[in-house]
């Protein structure tokens, strides 16, 4: 595949800072080693402007090309990684394996950064485009909505651009192969809590209490019934209680109940179904057994939306890297979260997946022993790198 030549001569070193960030992981909005391993590079490779301090630990480096629309208010664009790692205790025995009890790189974040911080060493040297790329490391892509911190916090104000382009790898697609799609590519997501009052008692004179472990059981029964029976059959839609925790003992039962789970949608209709879905069955079979049930339904991410003219702008980009044959479209969405949805909510976009799939052992994404792809560094560099100078291109 014709990745840049200049970008493979610096695969090892791409490899080496993969490494280095994945033995050191910061979870969401406490990346602060590894915005600083990121601002020193920026630097080292001489891009024009390394801005700090958007979403605390975010940072923005800034690369003008050369030409006549390179000036302030000329043409400009956007490319993103993600920095934050997870909260799950490594399992995979590497040598740079994570020295953070606990934290992982368990979503391939550290190649993320990897592959724009390469495209940033060879926009910055070759500066063969025409309009100004701003590379963007965003924090806390992990629950706490970085990107939606970020964009708050003036990210296209500061840095007026005319799109703003977001990758993910993808473990189940083969090495090097891009999918993409356009329109909804990854889900909406509300976090669900529930806690359950009943009255305590002694397990062995239920009468004088009321159970709220079978509450709980028939409320976790019901739900079943809410994708299956209210959302309309040919739209998607999730509810999953991923945690129950009540209760401590063999003969007593408890006072409360702490469910918390996941609702996934993406059509607003969808959404709105499966809350009021949740709402009316927690409450109304909480109060029929003389129980309450308290309801959050916190919804935290939209659903991410290609924009299908950035769509295309994208697959160019990486039809030129991988060949038209390792370029396909991604038959149905996922229904993962992924907050550069607050990006594409305020700026025309788009987010594709480059797989990272070495063969039938790999792990999914959040799983112990799942390890980015080195492999796939300069392929996802290059088209970063290839979609600027398509999008910039210098006349003549
Ligand atoms: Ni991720």
């Amino acid at each position: 595949m014709p990745i840049l030549n200049r970008i493979a001569e610096f695969h090892a070193d791409m490899t080496a800072w993969r490494h280095d960030l994945h033995a050191h992981p910061e979870l969401a909005l406490q990346e602060k080693r590894t915005s600083a391993v990121v601002q020193a590079m920026l630097t080292e490779f001489g891009v024009d402007e390394v801005v700090t301090g958007l979403a605390r630990t975010g940072v923005v480096g800034v690369i003008r090309g050369r030409g006549a629309h390179s000036g302030p208010g000329g043409r400009a664009i956007g490319l993103r990684a993600d920095m934050d790692a997870l909260p799950i205790e490594e399992a995979t025995g590497l040598p740079y394996a994570s020295k953070h009890p606990g934290v992982m790189h368990a979503c391939g974040h550290d190649g993320h950064t990897t592959m724009l911080l390469g495209a940033a060493r060879y926009l910055a040297e070759t500066r063969n485009f025409d309009g100004t790329v701003y590379v963007i490391f965003q924090p806390a892509e992990e629950n706490l909505a970085g990107g939606e911190i970020m964009v708050k916090e003036g990210l296209f104000e500061r840095f007026p651009m005319q799109q703003v382009f977001g990758m993910h790898n993808w473990p189940t697609v083969q090495a090097g192969t891009f999918t993409w799609r356009e329109g909804p590519v990854m889900a909406a997501v509300a976090n669900i809590e529930i806690t359950i009052t009943g009255k305590g008692s002694h397990g062995a004179h239920p009468d004088h209490g009321i159970d709220p472990i079978v509450v709980s059981a028939q409320i976790v029964s019901a739900f079943q019934s809410i994708v299956a029976r209210s959302v309309d059959p040919t739209e998607s839609g999730v509810v999953t209680i991923g945690h129950i925790n009540g209760g401590h003992t063999y003969n007593v039962i408890p006072e409360t109940v702490e469910m918390k789970g996941t609702a996934r949608w993406f059509q607003p209709a969808v959404g709105d179904k499966l809350e009021a879905g949740v709402r009316r069955l927690a409450t109304g079979i909480a109060a029929s057994f003389g129980a309450t049930a308290e309801v959050v339904f916190d919804r935290a991410y939209p659903p991410t939306v290609n924009d299908a003219a950035a769509t295309q702008m994208a697959v160019g980009a990486a039809r030129t890297v991988a060949g038209d044959a390792r370029v396909v479209p991604m038959k149905n969405p996922t229904m993962g979260g992924e907050d550069f949805a607050f990006m594409l909510n305020a700026k025309q976009g788009a987010y594709i997946m480059l797989g990272g799939g070495r063969g039938a052992d790999d792990h999914m994404v959040h799983h112990p022993a799942y390890d980015f792809n080195d492999e796939i560094l300069p392929v996802g560099a290059s088209y970063w790198a290839t979609l600027a100078e398509q999008l910039l291109p210098r006349e003549g």
